[in-house]
């Protein structure tokens, strides 16, 4: 059943932009995105090899047909792209086509490709226009929204980057179909989040309505794609920087990275498995620090064991064993830690969330250890 595209706005103080979420509209992208290539001539396609033949090759098309001049770069698969070796390689490529300040980036992809594309167009003649056309849950529900951009480096992830809005996102969620269920399921760790930390009606339908979304039942999907992209709009417009409520977007993500440190970064561990497994520690957490009832918290674990996510560290990532403290060390050089003092976001209830620092590492150890 087709359902009716949708526009969410994302106002911020220097720009505006809108989320249109569709089924099927890629194929009409250029009437979506009219006023934005009406000024570029040349246009650069950024995707990833996966995604590339499916979804960019047809936008390609589109776009020759319009008569612009298209230069398509293609970047392995996966989280290795954001690196500095891929960043200078996309970068000497298209500086040397050449691009004009007016040439515009579209990324299409996952959240690889939306970070590394977004940072490529925030520092290209310091800044050239872009637009997100995200092809995973995850990067629809999150990365391609809120303008924050990066690569990876030796010292960890995401450490080098910007903030730097795209001119539009564009979400088809017929994407979606060629989309593994791993890969759902990762994406729909960050959906939960949303009614977590800010929304607990939401929650309640995630628990009601989480399988169809894992499903891709189109009305389910897109009302969880909308309700994201609208919590996630909100949030951003009060604080672009993070200098505050953006914060609360890291619900699990203190452990999620910690997780995803010790693993090494790499796809035996995806950035939303890290993440669904960070929301129950945060839980846990929130039950011995602030006002989380230990039946919301169970609630959550329900929900998150019914829809067949890992129950325990060891069921995590296969042939991988997690030791405690190891996990607290990598939390040390999280961004997020401050002076020293770890960071976390702790609930006071389903849909109340607050930042919380000074939590002594004893209480966090013996979560990680019970895990
Ligand atoms: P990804 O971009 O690596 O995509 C996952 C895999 O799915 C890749 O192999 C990709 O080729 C494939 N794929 C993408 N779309 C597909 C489709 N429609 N059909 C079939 N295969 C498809 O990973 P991701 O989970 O989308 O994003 C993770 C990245 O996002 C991480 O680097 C993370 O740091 C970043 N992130 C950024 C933000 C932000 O605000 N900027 C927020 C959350 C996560
Ligand atoms: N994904 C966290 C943020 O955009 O702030």
């Amino acid at each position: 059943m087709r359902v009716e595209s949708r526009r969410v706005s994302v106002l911020l103080p220097q720009c505006h932009y809108d989320i249109v979420i569709g089924s099927g509209i890629l194929p009409s992208f250029s009437n979506f995105s009219a006023v934005q290539l009406k000024a570029a001539h040349k246009i650069v396609l950024l995707s990833d090899e996966t995604v590339a033949p499916l979804y960019a090759a047809p936008l390609a098309k589109q776009l020759n047909d319009m008569g612009k001049q298209l230069l398509s770069i293609t970047v392995p698969a996966g989280e290795g792209s954001k690196s500095f070796a891929v960043f200078e390689r996309v970068l000497e490529q298209l500086l040397s086509w050449p691009i004009d300040r007016k040439t515009l980036l579209i990324a299409v992809g996952g959240g690889v490709i939306g970070d590394l594309g977004g940072f490529i167009a925030s520092v290209a003649l310091r800044g050239i226009p872009f637009i997100q056309v995200p092809t995973t849950l995850l990067a629809q529900v999150d990365s391609s929204v809120g303008g924050k951009t990066a690569i990876n480096c030796k010292a960890g992830k995401n450490l080098i980057g910007s903030f730097y809005q795209p001119e539009l996102v564009v979400i088809d969620t017929d994407c979606l179909e060629t989309l593994p269920l791993r890969e759902r399921r990762a994406g729909y760790a960050e959906i939960i989040k949303y009614g977590l930390l800010g929304d607990a009606a939401f929650f309640d339908w995630c628990v009601l309505h989480g399988q169809a979304v894992l499903d891709g039942e189109p009305q389910s999907l897109h009302h969880a794609i909308e309700t994201s992209c609208r919590a996630k709009a909100a949030i951003v417009a009060a604080d672009e920087k993070e200098s505050g409520v953006r914060a609360l977007l890291n619900l699990g993500h203190t452990f999620a990275h910690a997780l995803e440190a010790d693993v090494g970064f790499d796809n035996r561990l995806l950035h939303g498995e890290a993440v669904a497994f960070g929301l129950r520690l945060a839980a846990r957490l929130s039950v011995q620090t602030s006002g989380l009832s230990a039946a919301a918290s169970k609630q959550l674990e329900t929900h998150l064991d019914a829809l067949g996510y890992p129950r325990g560290l060891k069921d995590l990532v296969a042939g991988h064993k997690f030791v405690a403290q190891q996990l607290i060390e990598h939390m040390e050089s999280d961004k997020k830690t401050l002076h020293g003092a770890k960071t976390f976001i702790v609930l006071d209830s389903i849909g109340a969330a607050r930042e919380l620092r000074g939590i002594p590492d004893s209480l966090v150890l013996s979560i990680l250890e019970d895990a």
